[in-house]
């Protein structure tokens, strides 16, 4: 499809923490089929604005910046409620911002605890829930989520992190069952270490220590991420409901 084209019709897409690391290149996958993305920021940084700005100059007409941290229900709603002005609808939801607070559990901060399950879980449910409302009426839609294989590994360290996300895990399958009934599928994908800002704010031994244990021997790229977000989201995907794919270089094999 010519990017510079937009028809009635094209894909409505939303992704939230979408102007850096794998919610970057989820959105810009999606812009460059010709989809109309939503790209969700939290706050106006100068960085963020300029990614901001080089995603309208190279997709005109597709983006559509919206301001919400994800944490806050009352953010989420008004965020949606400005995609259902815009648009009038939504056919992809992708619930990709998140944060870790690593420490030990025995340490942890209530706000390391709070901040992790707010952005992680409960805005992954809001942004659902809201994103749910506008496919529902047109009984079509899909939503992906962003897990972690710390779901399933539990590493230690990761009290809230890991707890946040098999939350999503849980979420992701419960409202697949509910959901089917309006034509919404919803998948998660459990990505491995993916080389963006959150693995590169890791001490070089843990990282070192982290690439023994992938058999690839290397870690996944943002787009390798986009690349499965994409295909759960599309019509290849079309009988997936319920699921968690996990592409992780073969780290929990
Ligand atoms: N990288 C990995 O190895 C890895 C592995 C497994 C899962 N994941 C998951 O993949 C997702 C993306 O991670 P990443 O590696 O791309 O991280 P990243 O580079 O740190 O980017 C995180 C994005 O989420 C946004 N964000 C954080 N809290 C938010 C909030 N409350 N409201 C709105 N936006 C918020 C950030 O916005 P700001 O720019 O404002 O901070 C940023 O855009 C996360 O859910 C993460 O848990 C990552």
């Amino acid at each position: 499809m010519n990017a510079h084209r937009h028809p009635e019709g094209t894909t409505r897409v939303c992704v939230t923490g979408a102007t850096r690391g794998i919610g970057l290149a989820i959105a810009e996958r999606f812009l460059h089929s010709g989809a109309r993305v939503a790209v969700n920021y939290r706050s106006a940084r100068n960085e963020t604005m300029s990614v901001l700005e080089r995603l309208e100059h190279r997709y005109p007409g597709q983006v559509l910046p919206v301001k919400a941290d994800v944490s806050s229900f009352a953010e989420v709603k008004a965020m949606f409620a400005e995609i259902k002005t815009a648009w009038g609808g939504l056919d992809v939801q992708v619930n990709n911002a998140g944060h870790a607070k690593d420490g030990y559990a025995l340490m942890m901060s209530e706000e390391s605890w709070r901040s992790v399950v707010d952005t992680d879980l409960s805005g992954t449910f809001s942004c659902s829930r809201q994103a749910a409302w506008l496919m529902a009426a047109a009984k079509r839609g899909t939503i992906v989520n962003i897990a972690s294989v710390s779901a399933l590994t539990s590493p230690i360290g990761q009290a809230n992190y890991a707890a946040a996300k098999a939350g999503v895990i849980a979420l992701t399958k419960t409202l697949a069952k509910e959901l089917a009934t309006f034509g919404i599928r919803v998948n998660a994908v459990a990505p491995g270490f993916i080389d963006t800002d959150m693995l590169d704010s890791l001490p070089q031994p843990t990282r070192d220590d982290y690439l023994k244990l992938i058999p690839q021997a290397r870690f996944g790229r943002a787009e390798e991420i986009a690349d499965v977000v994409q295909f759960l989201a599309g019509p290849s995907a079309s009988y997936i409901n319920g699921h968690c794919l996990v592409a992780d270089g073969g780290l929990t094999a």
